[in-house]
């Protein structure tokens, strides 16, 4: 099936927000939605969700945070195959039609979106998502892993986002705490690194609630989301 191509619209919405974005999949990004969601008593959303053989982000989230209907949004688009979003379309001979990735109406701000994957995952055959942050007109936080690889995919990710110039808050490192790397990333990326959220034996909205307290998330997030 042929994806039509997109033609830019505004996609702006007044409330504020935030988008949480990866290095890659599977690197934290649901987790790290949950400790802000929970934090600052925001909204969620995942627009996209590949693969609904395990449970959906939205179900992670809305089950480990107790969350009530009104602090969450229905996915725009779930497919069942859990590979990239152009191809898990195609599978079931449907395509991604921008236009409906529109920011729904919500009633707590901020609103938390979540991508799918990484930055540079195709939507449709010739529309890759990171263009597409660019649309909804709100900054990243990028989540990255804390161990050996991340300088790497965390500068090029910063690079291809300061190349589109959308704004980026912060980057949280997620996994076993590491000695150099948020400070060879905050040097050579000029982003801070606002958390290092520490590998889990068990993870709990407690567990959350503890992390979020302990790195003194309220006021570095106020002081860092202020300047956007
Ligand atoms: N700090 C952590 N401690 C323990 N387990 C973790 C931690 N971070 C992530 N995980 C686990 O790793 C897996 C992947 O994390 P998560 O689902 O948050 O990644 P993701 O980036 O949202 O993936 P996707 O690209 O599929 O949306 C999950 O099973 C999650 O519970
Ligand atoms: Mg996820």
């Amino acid at each position: 099936m042929a994806c039509t191509s997109y033609i830019g619209t505004e996609m702006k919405h007044k409330e504020p927000g935030f988008i949480i974005c990866g290095t890659d999949t599977d690197v934290g990004k649901t987790i790290i939605s949950a400790l802000f969601v929970q934090g600052l008593h925001a909204t969620y959303w995942k627009p996209i969700q590949s693969g609904l053989e395990n449970k959906t982000d939205t179900n992670v989230i809305c089950k480990l945070l107790n969350l009530p209907k009104e602090r969450w949004l229905p996915e725009a688009y779930k497919f069942k195959a859990a590979v990239s979003p152009h191809w898990s379309a195609e599978l079931e001979n449907r395509c991604i039609e921008i236009n409906r990735l529109k920011i729904p109406s919500f009633t707590y701000p901020p609103l938390i979106i979540e991508t799918a994957g990484g930055l540079m995952v195709p939507l449709t055959r010739n529309y890759l998502q990171i263009n597409h942050l660019k649309q909804w007109q709100y900054p990243i936080i990028l989540v990255g892993r804390s161990g050996l690889g991340t300088i790497n995919h965390t500068l090029l990710s910063l690079e291809a986002l300061k190349a589109r110039k959308i704004p980026v808050i912060g980057i949280v490192l997620n996994g076993p705490i590491h000695k150099d790397n948020p400070k060879t990333i905050e040097k050579l990326g000029g982003v801070p690194v606002i958390c290092q959220f520490p590998a889990l034996k068990e993870i709990t909205s407690e567990s959350l609630s503890e992390i979020w307290i302990n790195n003194n998330m309220d006021s570095i997030f106020e002081s860092l989301i202020s300047k956007f």
